[in-house]
């Protein structure tokens, strides 16, 4: 069995993002097992002060979920046509960590937007992040959800979209495959 943690971008209730984060778990394909990792929210923001007394509890937290995941998505809105701040204070917190819990670890990114580019605009700066990480990206295919509201059940966290459903489906597959093929190397 192949697990894969789910890291959310967004702290709101009725968040799309979240809502999409929450359907994956119920579209991985048999062999592939995906649960929520705690939320970056639990974290507070980086100081190198507060390092220096000791990790925080929840950044441990944190960090023993990863290292128990095969693989990470990071399923996340786009802010400011960059990825939220509360994923970049959680890599902040997670590099200071040795060995570093991102480091090796296969990564996927899902965007989610109301607008029509679905968030096209995170990935780049994103990867770019994980790569100092040495994590190790599935690049493509990129997965964006554009148009959300029209494809997600908020309260049922659930796809409504056949299509989005479909390509949410084979992508956790091809995921799956890649993880796979990372811990064999
Ligand atoms: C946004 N939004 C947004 N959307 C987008 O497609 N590109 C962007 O650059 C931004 N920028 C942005 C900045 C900030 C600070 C906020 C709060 C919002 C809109 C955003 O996609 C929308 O609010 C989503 O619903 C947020 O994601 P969740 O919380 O629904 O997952």
């Amino acid at each position: 069995m192949t697990s894969v943690g789910i890291l959310e971008g967004s702290l709101r209730k009725a968040s799309l993002s979240r809502a999409v984060a929450r359907s994956a778990p119920g579209l991985a394909p048999d062999g592939l097992a995906a649960q929520m990792l705690p939320s970056p929210g639990t974290l507070p923001l980086f100081n190198q002060d507060v390092l220096d007394e000791g990790l925080p509890e929840s950044v441990g937290t944190l960090e023993a979920a990863i290292r128990a995941s095969d693989a990470v998505l990071i399923v996340t809105p786009e802010y400011n046509w960059s990825f939220p701040g509360v994923l970049k204070n959680a890599i902040d917190w997670l590099s200071r960590i040795s060995p570093n819990p991102l480091e090796g670890k296969p990564v996927a990114i899902w965007s989610v937007s109301p607008g029509a580019l679905g968030g096209a605009r995170l990935h780049e700066g994103l990867r770019q992040v994980l790569h100092s990480q040495d994590a190790r990206i599935m690049a493509k295919p990129e997965v964006q959800v554009a148009l959300a509201k029209s494809k997600v059940d908020v309260a049922e966290s659930r796809i409504v979209h056949a299509d989005t459903e479909a390509f949410l489906r084979a992508h956790l597959a091809r995921f799956m495959e890649f993880a796979n093929a990372c811990r064999s190397d």
